[in-house]
């Protein structure tokens, strides 16, 4: 159903205050089929699968081609399909094999799914402060915060946006250091030319249900080289069983992360969709960008310079003295007018305020690894840590996006966050 969508509903109270919505009707969404192209090429091919009875990896063949194809795609030649982006992460530190104690830095504007392997992995997460334009990784935050304990770069390409790579790599080179790609949210983005994910040592990528190509759960790692470490990528989410040997073995700790057959025919068709999901959120979110070019209380997410976006969410800033209202107000009035939304990402705090790290609810009452003897130091997230992120997640509103919205959604949501504005102006 296309929402009603007056251009300049002047006037009307807002709807949080008792007056008509902007939308009408729901918009598209990732939650189901208004807002994905999911249809007779899935369902073939999962009919496929369910008649060869087949359904586990290790027997069948549809896996093994969703690895293929998606490393053809990005030219590179290895790649392993897992059961969800964490667990590609995971996968990723795995192959790493940290030292217990050895720290890996990160965002703390990305999704507790990058940080909950560096944990299990008993390493710890140094979360380097964002650039406050694209908030993406600052590289100068990363450069300061290099210690002989570092291990890797974790580079999420938050919002669909590639992370400004060049200096990134720059400081991973001058310091030995690993890089993973986290590209969950950033499928077939580009920096300089060149597709997100092959840049690092590993990149990393999520299948789940909001992402740009999906199969429910379900993540992928790939890699230009295997076994760099002692490690073979595919033993690392497989028992650390080396399956092209005969016999049984276990050559290191590693847990069973499985894609099945069922995800991977929905994986495979699903990359047909690609072209289509690309351009339809591009398109989507350069309209929102044109009709929100003059609204002074909203400055949109910058795009990396020399990049490409593919448009995870929409995120805009809310100008600071622009508005009579704190931004939580602005949410639940936008949220009222039918455009659902949330207050920064990972929410309104950054991911060390969650209990998880902040209470260091890990491993019985060890604290471990934040505690653990062999860390370099005791370490603690106190507010302060990330002050640019902390601001962000206050300051942002985060809009999903999805590859259906047509242009009368989009001049819907326009017309609400103008109807929001203009209400709460300063
Ligand atoms: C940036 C980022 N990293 C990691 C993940 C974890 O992926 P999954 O939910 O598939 O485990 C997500 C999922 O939202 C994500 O957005």
């Amino acid at each position: 159903m296309i929402p009603s969508a007056p251009p300049t509903p002047i006037g009307q109270p807002l709807a949080i205050d008792g007056g008509p919505p902007v939308v009408a009707g729901p918009l598209p969404s990732i939650r189901d089929a208004s807002g994905r192209l999911i249809g007779a090429e899935e369902e073939a091919l999962v009919r496929e699968v369910i008649r060869s009875g087949t359904l586990a990896y290790i027997y069948g063949d549809k896996v093994r081609r969703f690895e293929a194809e998606f490393a053809r795609l990005h030219g590179v030649r290895h790649a392993v399909a897992v059961s969800s982006g964490t667990a590609a992460l995971h996968t990723a530190m795995i192959y790493l094999d940290p030292e217990p104690g050895d720290e890996v830095i990160v965002s703390p504007l990305t999704d507790m799914g990058s940080v909950i392997p560096i944990l299990y992995q008993q390493a710890v997460p140094v979360f380097a402060d964002v650039d406050p334009r694209t908030q993406n990784l600052d590289p100068r935050s990363v450069a300061a915060l290099v210690s002989p304990r570092t291990r890797a770069i974790m580079v999420t390409h938050l919002y669909g946006n590639p992370a400004d790579l060049d200096p990134l790599l720059a400081v991973a080179r001058r310091h030995d250091l690993a890089v993973i790609e986290d590209c969950a949210q950033a499928h077939l983005a580009r920096y300089r030319g060149r597709l997100v994910g092959t840049f690092g040592h590993l990149g990393c990528f999520s299948f789940q249900q909001s992402k740009h190509i999906t199969t429910g759960d379900g993540g992928m790692v790939i890699a230009a080289e295997d076994g760099r470490h002692g490690r073979r990528l595919r033993e690392c989410f497989d028992k650390g069983w080396p399956r092209d040997r005969p016999g049984r073995d276990h050559l290191f700790l590693a847990p069973n992360y499985h894609l099945t057959e069922l995800q991977a025919a929905v994986g495979l068709a699903q990359l047909g969709k690609y072209p289509a999901c690309l351009s339809g959120r591009q398109r989507a979110a350069r309209q929102l960008d044109g009709l929100l070019a003059d609204e002074p209380a909203v400055e949109p997410v910058a795009v990396q310079d020399g990049a490409e976006a593919v448009y995870f969410y929409y995120c805009f800033r809310l100008r600071a003295g622009a508005l009579r209202v704190a931004p939580a107000q602005f949410v639940a009035a936008l949220t009222a007018e039918g455009v659902r939304c949330e207050q920064g990402y990972p929410g309104p705090v950054p991911l060390y305020a969650y209990p998880v790290i902040r209470d260091r609810r890990t491993f019985g009452r060890s604290g471990w690894p934040f505690t653990s003897p062999p860390a370099r130091r005791d370490w603690t997230y106190p507010p302060g840590t990330c002050p640019v992120a902390e601001r962000l997640c206050q300051e942002t509103v985060v809009l999903p996006w999805n590859e259906r919205l047509e242009p009368a959604h989009v001049a819907a949501i326009a017309a609400a966050v103008r109807k929001v504005a203009d209400a709460y102006r300063a």
